[in-house]
């Protein structure tokens, strides 16, 4: 005789249980360890943020990045963790970081099949006023290992999987392929990511904008005319509100989550925009698109572009499928 193991109601799956799961249509080969082990980097990281401030982790490291940036020291810490933990995976071939000038070969040794592309502290402005920040990734699969920088110029549509972790209220995880989009939370307790919201939509209501207003003297004239016809909206009842975190990747998932729309584009201050298409726009685009939501650079997907080169600039807006197409409206009508 045998009896059924009854499950405690709020029995939870962790990210490793939950990977092992779906081995075998979503995490083939080693993607399942890749994601495991982005998985520990994200911990180790969130462990750095945790202690901003009580550690020598606040400020800058005095250098500045090839973004022409101030370096912060957990910009520093976050990309040394995120690259020797992908190195030491055996699953990537190489990886491209928007701190280093350069893209990174992994030693044929320890190479794997995959490339990533990071940025593995967006939304540094927010470190010392202890605000949401987070790392960002998307995945390539490679035939061969790289050996020209062109081959790590692909276009963000032959990602096979992009996501995100946030240091937030809480530590979040959130990863997605082609098909579906999932969230785990962490249990500092256990320190196990813990599936939390799976199957992610992105609501298709429009509740939300974010874009840092204070750029309107350099936008083009339709983000003007966008401005004013989305407040128009809020004539009679508050339907719309802003809501701009300035870690685009924090904006990105309160949006997914409660249905916003992130923008910012080419301004006559960032002629080819600010945000970076390889380690940004990209995979926030494929996670936006998985989760039902949309992007654009203005006249299309960021995913159809073909990158000339690695830090390259773009604009962008991605969430709510209605405001893109509203966006792209607008675009086009100043031609
Ligand atoms: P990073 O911290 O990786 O350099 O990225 C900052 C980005 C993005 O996270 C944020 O939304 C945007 O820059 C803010 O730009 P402004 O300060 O120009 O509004
Ligand atoms: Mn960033
Ligand atoms: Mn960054």
């Amino acid at each position: 005789m045998s009896r059924e193991i009854p499950l405690p109601r709020d029995a939870q799956i962790t990210l490793t249980q939950h990977i092992l799961r779906h081995q075998s249509e979503r995490f083939r080969g080693s993607l399942s360890t890749l994601i495991t082990q982005i998985g520990v980097a994200a911990k180790v990281i969130a462990a750095q943020v945790r202690r901003a401030g009580i550690i020598e982790v606040w400020g800058q490291t005095g250098e500045v990045n090839v973004q022409g940036e101030e370096v912060q020291r957990l910009d520093e810490i976050a990309n040394d963790t995120f690259m020797s933990v992908l190195e030491q995976s055996g699953c990537v071939a190489a990886m491209a970081s928007e701190e280093e000038d350069d893209w990174l070969k992994v030693p044929e040794a320890i190479a794997g099949e995959y490339l990533v592309v990071f940025d593995p502290l967006d939304g540094s402005s927010n470190i010392e006023v202890s605000t949401s920040i987070g790392t960002i990734f998307g995945i390539y699969a490679c035939s061969s290992p790289p050996q020209e920088e062109r081959e790590v110029l692909l276009p963000g549509r032959e990602m096979v999987g992009a996501g995100y972790v946030i240091y937030g209220s809480s530590t979040v995880f959130v990863y997605a392929d082609q098909t579906r989009v999932d969230c785990f939370t962490l249990d500092p307790v256990v320190g196990e990511f813990l599936l939390s919201r799976p199957n992610l939509r992105m609501p298709t209501k429009l509740g939300m904008i974010s874009v840092n207003e204070f750029n309107e003297p350099y936008w083009p004239e339709w983000m003007g005319a966008l401005m004013a016809e989305l407040k128009e909206r809020n004539r009679d009842e508050r339907v719309i509100t802003g809501r701009h975190i300035g870690s685009l990747v924090a904006d990105f998932h309160r949006n997914l989550i409660k249905g916003g729309a992130y923008l910012y584009p080419v301004d006559s201050h960032n002629k080819r925009g600010k945000l970076r298409l390889l380690y940004e726009c990209n995979p926030l685009a494929f996670i936006s698109r998985a989760a039902g939501g949309s992007d654009t650079w203005g006249a299309g997907s960021v995913l159809e572009l073909h990158p000339t080169s690695l830090h390259q600039r773009t604009g962008f807006a991605v969430g709510v499928k209605e405001a893109i197409e509203l966006v792209e409206r607008h675009y086009k009508r100043e031609g």
